[in-house]
């Protein structure tokens, strides 16, 4: 059904405006009282048995949604009517910017993939933190901020460009992620590199406190599949060190294997990040690196190429206590995290397993 309706509607408009349709529908939806509780009610049946608790949090499942969606905080209602067990709003940067110039977003259907390079178009720290502060929730779900860097800040002044938003977003945030891996800020990702990466989550680390008083805010980052392996080791290893809560593994990807057979050349050729079924590799590979060296010591958010219930149990087993999709929910739509969360509640009874938690990380610390 929703095959046929991406087919006949969606592929004939631009990806953006398809995006901006589908989600004033679901905040539309999301804003009236009976409909939303039936479309949650089908939607988002929920199975106890997947209940998860990660970075101190109760989550009804452990599938969210990744950044980028709901970069304004506008939506988080309908998001979670829909299913996802928690969702991550942003990136937002310390200042209001517009982006890159469109078109900027591009569908890769036979390889069920995306490119994108946004550009991190977002209204700002400022005007997110009043909305987040000013909103009254209807469905309970675990709110992540992802924050980034404004474009036109210098990349010497980035540390204050995130304590900024830091300061401004922490104290609404159930979680807060440095995002140091979009391919599509010039600059951002050198601010992997460990020198680089001590001071600026040491500093955010500390802008979170000051806003945040009693409440501890965790604190994760967010990293690129594009890291050489022991660079991934080495973020692995600082986050151990900095008493870091987690990392998020991965962004998009700047590579293009294997694809150009399926999708036109010509988009193959857009520049900006790949997402979607291509990345589910290298994603994959990533997680199981950071599980087989930082282990249990922090907590593993797995992204990237999860289309199935499969794929995320995959994760689950990969050292993933929490996973995340975003390219997959274009191609699946509205039955998708009901298909993810039936599917997981199946493999974790037919796994000698008792709950998702002894399942998380079992293929690295058992190889076959
Ligand atoms: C259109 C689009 C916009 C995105 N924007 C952001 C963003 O603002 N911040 C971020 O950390 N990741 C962003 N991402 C990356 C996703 O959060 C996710 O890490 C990536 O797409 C891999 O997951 P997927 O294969 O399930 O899509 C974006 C992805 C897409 C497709």
């Amino acid at each position: 059904m929703y095959k046929f309706f991406f087919d006949l509607v969606f592929t004939r408009m631009d990806p953006e405006q398809a995006h901006h349709l589908a989600f004033r529908w679901i905040r539309l939806l999301a804003r009236i009282p009976v409909l939303r509780t039936f479309a949650a009610a089908a939607l988002a049946p929920r199975h106890p048995e997947l209940r998860t608790e990660a970075l101190g949090l109760r989550m009804h499942g452990p599938f969210g949604l990744a950044a980028g969606f709901d970069k304004n905080a506008v939506g988080i209602d309908g998001l979670s009517m829909l299913g996802f067990d928690h969702v991550e709003i942003g990136t937002v940067t310390g200042e209001a910017q517009p982006g890159n110039p469109k078109k900027r977003l591009f569908r890769l259907v036979a390889d069920r993939a995306l490119i994108n390079r946004m550009g991190f178009n977002n209204e700002g720290s400022l005007a997110v933190a009043a909305r987040l502060a000013s909103r009254r929730p209807v469905f309970r779900t675990v709110v992540g901020v992802n924050i980034g860097k404004t474009k036109a800040v210098a990349e010497a002044d980035a540390v204050a460009d995130y304590v900024k938003s830091a300061e401004r977003l922490a104290p609404h945030a159930d979680y807060l992620v440095v995002n140091v891996s979009s391919p599509n800020t010039p600059g951002l990702r050198d601010l992997q590199a460990t020198e680089a990466l001590r001071p600026l989550l040491g500093a955010v680390r500390e802008a979170a406190d000051r806003a945040t008083g009693d409440r501890r805010v965790p604190l994760l980052v967010k990293i690129a599949p594009d890291l050489a392996d022991e660079d991934v080791d080495a973020v692995a290893d600082l986050a151990v060190e900095l008493g870091l809560d987690g990392i998020i593994a991965t962004n998009t990807t700047i590579a293009r294997e294997g694809l150009g057979l399926r999708s036109a050349p010509s988009v193959v050729k857009e520049t900006g990040g790949l997402s979607g079924a291509p990345l589910k590799g290298r994603s994959l590979e990533v997680l199981r690196r950071l599980y087989a060296r930082a282990g249990d010591r922090i907590t593993l958010v797995g992204v990237g190429g999860v289309e199935t219930a499969e794929d995320a149990w995959q994760r689950i087993l990969a050292g993933a206590t929490l996973v995340q999709g975003y390219s997959a929910f274009v191609y699946e739509g509205p039955f998708w995290t009901r298909a993810v969360h039936k599917g997981l509640a199946a493999r974790l009874k037919a796994s000698p397993y008792a709950t998702l938690a002894d399942a998380v990380g079992a293929d690295v610390r058992n190889p076959a």
